[in-house]
């Protein structure tokens, strides 16, 4: 589907049943033809099956045997969960997620080859299963350098901090890989927020605690961050000047204090040490 075509395309589905939740959907989403003339979708939340009534659903719901997203659970602390779902290995799952991740992503295209990537699956667990809250994708190999392609928190469960903890997230697993990340481009409005959220926090407790000279290079290497993110998000805080061709920090302490201030609580922490994982190959 290309970008043009989006635009458009009117949005057809308008809202959609996901675990307890009825969720208003926010853009267009190409759903095969059979389901474009349905006003609301019934998703099965531990499969992500969609039906198009009420009753099918209650019927798959006594015989799916899904209790969490397929895949290994790479990541547990209390009650949340992280699944790493290959979408080779679980295509119909991948092609059900991107269908539902693209009714609240604008501007992104649909990729239906699934195979190139994986699925990271944030869940909230309790004694019924793991109910999904959001996810990030991630191509397998990436040329341009991108740990993360499309990043999604369901609209219930928006504005408690798991955004940040999905990108989070992602910049841990690049650690892993010793590799530097950024997200793919477009950003949504939303997803530039978070991101300068999660860039500026992160970037600024580095600084405050650090003694002595710091560099962009010795920033990035620290926290995964691509330079390029490092030095856009340091100029929109004014912490940085270019001075005889280079970048050079200049942490003017009051400044630093005020940003900080500004940057709010750190919310939902990733806890690396709870990451259990290899990288692909
Ligand atoms: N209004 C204003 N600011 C907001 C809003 C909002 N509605 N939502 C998030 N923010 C900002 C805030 O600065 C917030 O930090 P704060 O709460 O400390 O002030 C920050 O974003 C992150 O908030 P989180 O609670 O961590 O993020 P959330 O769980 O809401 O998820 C996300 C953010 C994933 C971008 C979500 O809004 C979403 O799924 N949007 C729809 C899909 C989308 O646009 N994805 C990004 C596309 S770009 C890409 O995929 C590479
Ligand atoms: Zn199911």
């Amino acid at each position: 589907l290309r970008e043009h075509e989006e635009f458009t395309k009117v949005k057809n589905i308008s809202k959609i049943e996901l675990g307890k939740y009825e969720i208003d959907t926010w853009y267009f989403s190409p759903f095969p033809p059979e389901y474009s003339n349905c006003d609301k979708l019934f998703f099965c939340e531990f499969c992500l099956n969609f039906l198009k009534r009420k009753e099918q659903l209650t019927r798959h719901m006594r015989k799916c045997t899904y209790k969490h997203p397929p895949g290994d659970e790479i990541y547990r602390s209390g009650s949340l969960s992280m699944f790493e779902v290959d979408g080779r290995k679980n295509k119909i799952y991948g092609q059900n997620l991107c269908y539902l991740a693209k009714l609240f992503l604008d501007h992104k295209t649909l990729y239906y080859d699934v195979d190139f990537f994986l699925f990271y699956i944030l869940c909230e667990c309790d004694d019924r299963g793991c109910h999904m809250v959001g996810y990030f994708s991630k191509e397998k190999h990436s040329e341009e350098g991108y740990n993360l392609a499309c990043i999604l928190t369901l609209p219930p469960y928006q504005r408690k901090g798991y955004g940040k903890f999905l990108i989070s997230f992602s910049y841990e697993l690049s650690k892993k890989e010793m590799k530097v990340g950024t997200p793919e481009r477009p950003l949504s409005d939303l997803g530039l927020l978070s991101y300068r959220g999660y860039w500026t926090r992160v970037l600024l407790d580095i600084i405050k605690k650090h003694r002595g000279n710091l560099s962009i290079k010795e920033l990035s290497d620290m926290t995964a961050i691509k330079t390029e993110d490092v030095i856009s998000t340091l100029q929109s805080l004014e912490l940085i000047q270019y001075r005889k061709g280079q970048h050079v920090i200049c942490a003017d302490p009051k400044l630093l204090e005020r940003h900080l201030k500004a940057a709010g609580k750190g919310g939902l922490e990733v806890d690396p040490t709870k990451l259990i994982w290899t990288p692909f190959k």
